[in-house]
């Protein structure tokens, strides 16, 4: 894919969208939804955005992962940009018109998603994300898009269980992009060395407020 143009043909778009239905989790090629360039440009933009540690509980924590908020999506409301002009820059890049009319062929859509919430994680040695569910954070998060902006770690994988059958755990790899439906519960391993760096949002159909309800799980709502 260029910085213009997609350059991702039908076929591979369909091969994509067909492992993503039968299994839940897809991997896309580097280069593929994003040029080098775009994620330099990310990862440059992301550095303006302030950053929060996210710890819950003491012996039993279920996350420790620093995030930095690009667009939020909290409960009862509609979603919104965090952090100024770095995310209203990122949300910009993240939805050139090439990139969505891409994604919408992968999800296998036959109508148009929004970005609901972005976030940047940053994982160092001892950092983990512990087994949750994206759609207790929005009951409409339908699909999270991970994209790794990092190289110089170790652990990390990403593990997903699904409804039925083995865990598959995915190793990821720098300027891969990782997408798995948000109704499978997953988790981050704990990672060992180095620091783990990845843009995450999610999309949705859904438009409107956000229509979790307040009970759920407050751990989900700060991860996703
Ligand atoms: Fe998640």
């Amino acid at each position: 894919m260029s910085d213009e143009a997609g350059l991702l043909s039908e076929d591979a778009l369909e091969k994509y969208a067909a492992e993503l239905r039968d299994k839940g989790t897809v991997v896309i090629a580097p280069e593929t939804l994003f040029t080098q360039h775009e994620l330099a440009r990310i990862d440059q933009l992301q550095s303006d955005i302030p950053e929060e540690e996210v710890r819950k509980g003491d012996a039993n924590d279920s996350h420790n992962v620093f995030v930095k908020r690009v667009r939020v999506d909290p409960p009862g409301h509609y979603p919104s940009n965090a952090s100024g002009t770095a995310s209203a820059q990122i949300i910009q890049l993240l939805e050139r018109t090439e990139r969505v009319a891409a994604l919408r062929n992968i999800f296998g859509a036959s109508s148009k998603y929004v970005i609901r919430r972005c976030q940047m994680h940053r994982m160092v040695s001892g950092s983990f994300v512990g087994i949750h569910l994206d759609a207790e954070s929005d009951p409409d998060f339908e699909y999270s898009v991970i994209i790794q902006l990092a190289r110089d770690f170790e652990g990390g994988e990403f593990v997903v269980y699904p409804s039925e059958g083995e865990p598959q755990v995915f190793c990821p790899k720098m300027e891969t992009v990782l997408i798995t439906t948000c109704s499978f519960w997953h988790e981050v391993r704990p990672v060992h060395a180095g620091e783990r760096r990845s843009l995450v949002y999610f999309c949705s159909k859904h438009s409107g407020a956000n229509r979790r309800i307040f009970e759920y799980s407050a751990v989900a709502r700060e991860i996703g």
